[in-house]
C-alpha cells in the first residue's frame, strides 16, 4: 500500500507541541525503535526526542513478543525524564492519546483494553511498551514505544488478522500516518504536562475501558486468573474479583474477555 515517509520535517514543521516531537530521528529500517530511543536516553538527548522507524526488523512487544512492524505502520518512541510518581500515569497518558488521535483523525470509534491495548471493533489496533530505568526514588529515563497498525493489509498478515486490524482496513483507504502522529505528540504532551495528581487521566482512562465490570481471564506467565475485572486503581492494577468474593490486584498480565464475541487471546503479540 503506497504510504507518505515519515521524514523529521515532515513531522516536526509547524508542531504545536513544546518538546515532544521537536526533535526526530527517522529510520527507513531498524531493529527496534526501543533500543535507539534508550541509546538516547542514555546520553540524555533532550526530552521529548523520537525515533521513528518506517519497519522493524526486531520490534518487540510486551512480554517478550515479537511486535509486527512492517512497512505501512507505525512505530515509535518516545523519550521522556518523569517524575517517579508520573511513572504510573504514562500508560493512561499514552492509551488515551492514541485513542483520542485515532478517533480525530479517521473518525473510527476506538476502546482500551488493560492494561495498554487500544482495539477498534475488539481488535488490536496499538500496542504500547514503557519501559523505564529507576536511579533510588528517581526516574532516570521513560521511552513510550507506541506501534499503530496504520497502512497494513491484515490479510497480508494471516498470523494475527484474527486479532489485529488495521486503520485501513477499517477506513477502506490509507490513512495520513504523520497526521496521527501529529496528532498523537498534541495529545500526549498536553495531557503529561496537565497531569497534576492525575485524577483527571485516570477518570477518562478507566472510563474508556471495555475491560471494566466484564467477566475476564488473566495471564501473567504462568498465572492464570478468573473473575470479573471490577475496575482499576490509580496506580494502573486491575482489580479482579474471584467467584468466591476475595480480590486481586494485577499489575501485569494479558486480559482475554470471557462468554462474550470480543474474545482475543492476546498471544501473537500484536
Ligand atoms: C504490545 O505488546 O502490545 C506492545 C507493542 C509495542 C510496539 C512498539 S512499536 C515501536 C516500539 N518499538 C518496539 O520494538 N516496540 C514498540
Amino acid at each position: 500500500m503506497a504510504t507518505d515517509v515519515l521524514s523529521p520535517e515532515l513531522v516536526t514543521s509547524g508542531l504545536e507541541t513544546r518538546f515532544i516531537g521537536q526533535r526526530v530521528i527517522h529510520f527507513l529500517s531498524h531493529g527496534s525503535t526501543m533500543a535507539a530511543a534508550k541509546r538516547e536516553a542514555r546520553r540524555t538527548a533532550a526530552e521529548g526526542t523520537v525515533v521513528i522507524t518506517e519497519e522493524q526488523t526486531a520490534g518487540k512487544g510486551r512480554a517478550k513478543r515479537v511486535w509486527l512492524s512492517p512497512k505501512g505502520s507505525i512505530s515509535l518512541s518516545v523519550v521522556l525524564y518523569p517524575g517517579i510518581s508520573q511513572l504510573p500515569y504514562l500508560i493512561m497518558i499514552t492509551s488515551v492519546a492514541v485513542a483520542r488521535s485515532i478517533e480525530m483523525v479517521t473518525g473510527l470509534k476506538t476502546q482500551l483494553k488493560w492494561p495498554n491495548d487500544v482495539l477498534i471493533k475488539g481488535k488490536k489496533v496499538c500496542g504500547i511498551l514503557i519501559e523505564n530505568e529507576l536511579q533510588g526514588d528517581r526516574a532516570t529515563w521513560a521511552i513510550i514505544g507506541i506501534g499503530i497498525n496504520a497502512n497494513i493489509r491484515m490479510k497480508d498478515f494471516p498470523e494475527i488478522a484474527a486479532t489485529a486490524t488495521s486503520l485501513s482496513d477499517e477506513l477502506g483507504k490509507g490513512i495520513s500516518r504523520v497526521e496521527v502522529i501529529r496528532c498523537l505528540f498534541v495529545e500526549m504532551e498536553n495531557l503529561y504536562l496537565s497531569l497534576g495528581d492525575g485524577e483527571l487521566i485516570y477518570q477518562e482512562w478507566r472510563d474508556r475501558l471495555i475491560t471494566r465490570g466484564r467477566r475476564v481471564q488473566v495471564v501473567d506467565g504462568k498465572k492464570r486468573l478468573e473473575g470479573v475485572a471490577e475496575t482499576v486503581t490509580k496506580d494502573g492494577s486491575l482489580v479482579l474479583r474471584h467467584d468466591n468474593g476475595s480480590i486481586s490486584y494485577i499489575v501485569a498480565g494479558d486480559v482475554t474477555l470471557r462468554n462474550t464475541r470480543l474474545d482475543s487471546p492476546a498471544t501473537l503479540g500484536q
